[in-house]
């Protein structure tokens, strides 16, 4: 039975994954590396650092598995998106890689909207909005603010494309994580040409745009050796981390929707046909399955609104939990828990770190509001659970006004493992939540991409089908959902009050 390794390049670190034919995970590991920031709000990371992770875990995964080189059918990539890899005539890196939460492009945004003729016609052209954190905003701010390094630059490549080239030798993305550029045609599945056009880009600096279970070329000589594999082992697309977790979790088909609640929590529906939301609140990107689109929301700080206040205001419970040996996220929870729903009227936003979805506005920060002397630590830290919570249903909320249908909810990340926040996420989407028997997110929805594109199975929807299944339902309790229901409404209220008080507040920083 032939074996498929899925190579995620996420932004602590990069993961890789062995799988079976069938599915089963036969080991996993993952080799870590740094992240700079040079000057406040930017983020960069040194796409060297990407590829030695690379070799490191895939030798170190072959090891634990005890694979031999014959034993591996196909590789998938899946990476963090958006960021910028610019490469030299000689193919190598410029200046460390711009990374998808870099802030420094807001100038850069304006002026692409201007050029592109406004955003109704950005959105026309890609679908999607101009935001900070995409590429076409860094290759702009690259060509503003250094241009020499711009004038050296005849490739630009997203992060896991980089390791793909120095995998194959070929300049190759796939259309999931090229939709994040914002220079994907998004319905066409191709470069938009106009947008190049109006931006001044030469599309040559642009790699060859696949499908993502397309094979793009086979390991070289070089990269086989250090890897210790077999020299033209096939390389398919694979998927930007979003739609490649989205194929681990079986999100393949209409009505079928995820709330991945990590760092950042994020609902991704699948979609037949590409659906656009008007005022670019939601993303539309290519979806990893064969012409198949689909839609997401991002919420910035979701778990990150937990993991700040376990470590800001829980030390207490962080020394129990080791004395106990326990993790104090479940002390943290069992305390929630004695709060009744709707925490008696204290709400939390959860802009710890501005926001994208709905709301993209980086000068929005985190509040607690509603407090009073009855409240204690559980009601803070119930509030700050349902906070995240409240922004995973808007993106619910904005799918369902555009008619995309939302029948199942797949939970997965932190916020899946507690049966707590299970319920609390049935009753505040009001609807049954399921979790699934996959766990692994984005390595393992790459390396069912390299089975099916290398003819294991007939299409990434069979190989899905083939081996995820749900192992929980949870259904929204009525008392919990009814006070729910009446403070939804409240909480999206509180935004609209505070909008214009958020860059006051930023302004003092300066
Ligand atoms: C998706 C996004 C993040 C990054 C890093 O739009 O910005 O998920 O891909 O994980």
């Amino acid at each position: 039975m032939a074996v498929f390794l899925g190579i995620d390049i996420g932004t602590s670190g990069t993961k890789t994954l062995a799988m079976n034919e069938d599915g089963a995970i036969l080991a996993t590991t993952t080799v870590e590396y740094p992240l700079s920031s040079p000057k406040p709000g930017w983020s960069e990371q040194e796409p060297l650092d990407w590829w030695n992770a690379s070799v490191k875990s895939v030798r170190q995964v072959m090891k634990i598995a005890r694979l031999k080189a014959a034993d591996i059918g196909g590789i998938g990539l899946s990476g963090q998106m958006h960021g910028s890899v610019f490469l030299d005539k000689a193919g190598n890196v410029i200046r460390p890689a711009l990374l998808w939460n870099d802030q420094r492009t807001a100038a850069e945004c304006a002026e692409i909207e201007k050029l592109a003729g406004g955003r109704r016609k950005l959105i026309q052209m890609v679908a999607n909005p101009a935001l900070t954190g995409f590429t076409a905003p860094k290759i702009l701010w690259l060509r503003n603010n250094e241009k020499k390094n711009f004038d050296k630059t005849v490739q630009v490549l997203l992060p896991k494309d980089y390791v793909r080239y120095r995998l194959t030798g070929e300049f190759a993305t796939e259309v999931s994580d090229a939709s994040g550029t914002l220079l994907l045609d998004v319905v066409g599945r191709k470069w938009s040409k106009p947008l190049l056009n109006k931006l001044g880009l030469d599309a040559s600096l642009l790699p060859k745009v696949y499908e993502s279970e397309d094979v793009t070329g086979g390991l070289s000589e070089l990269a086989a050796a250090e890897m210790g594999l077999k020299p033209g082992t096939p390389v398919v697309g694979g998927g930007g981390d979003q739609a490649a977790s989205a194929i681990g979790n079986g999100i393949v088909r209409k009505g079928v929707v995820s709330a991945t609640m990590g760092t950042s929590g994020v609902v991704f529906a699948h979609s037949d046909e590409v659906q656009v939301d008007p005022e670019g609140r939601l993303h539309t990107f290519c979806h990893a399955v064969r012409g198949k689109w689909h839609v997401m929301g991002c919420v910035l700080s979701a778990g990150g609104s937990l993991q700040w206040f376990r470590n800001q205001l829980c030390q207490e419970e962080i020394a129990a939990a080791k004395k106990k040996k326990t993790d104090p996220y479940e002390l943290i929870t069992q305390q929630a828990a004695e709060a009744p729903a709707g925490s008696e009227g204290l709400f939390f936003l959860p802009y710890l770190t501005g926001e994208r979805t709905p709301h993209a506005d980086p000068d929005a920060r985190g509040c607690w509001i509603g407090l009073s002397l009855r409240h204690g630590k559980g009601h803070l830290a119930r509030s700050v659970m349902e906070g995240a919570t409240y922004a995973m249903r808007d993106s619910l909320e904005i799918a369902r006004e555009m008619q995309i249908p939302v029948k199942e909810v797949r939970l997965s990340g932190g916020g899946a493992r507690s049966e707590f926040w299970r319920q609390m996420q049935a009753d505040i989407y009001g609807q049954t939540v399921v979790t699934i028997n996959a766990e692994e997110g984005p390595a393992y929805g790459v390396a069912l991409l390299a089975a099916a594109g290398t003819g294991a199975y007939k299409n990434v929807v069979e190989a899905c089908n083939a081996t995820i299944s749900v192992v929980t339902q949870t259904k929204p309790v009525a008392n919990a959902r009814k006070t729910y229901q009446s403070a939804y409404p409240v909480y999206q209220q509180l935004y609209r009050s505070l909008k214009n008080d958020f860059p006051a507040i930023q302004a003092l920083l300066k």
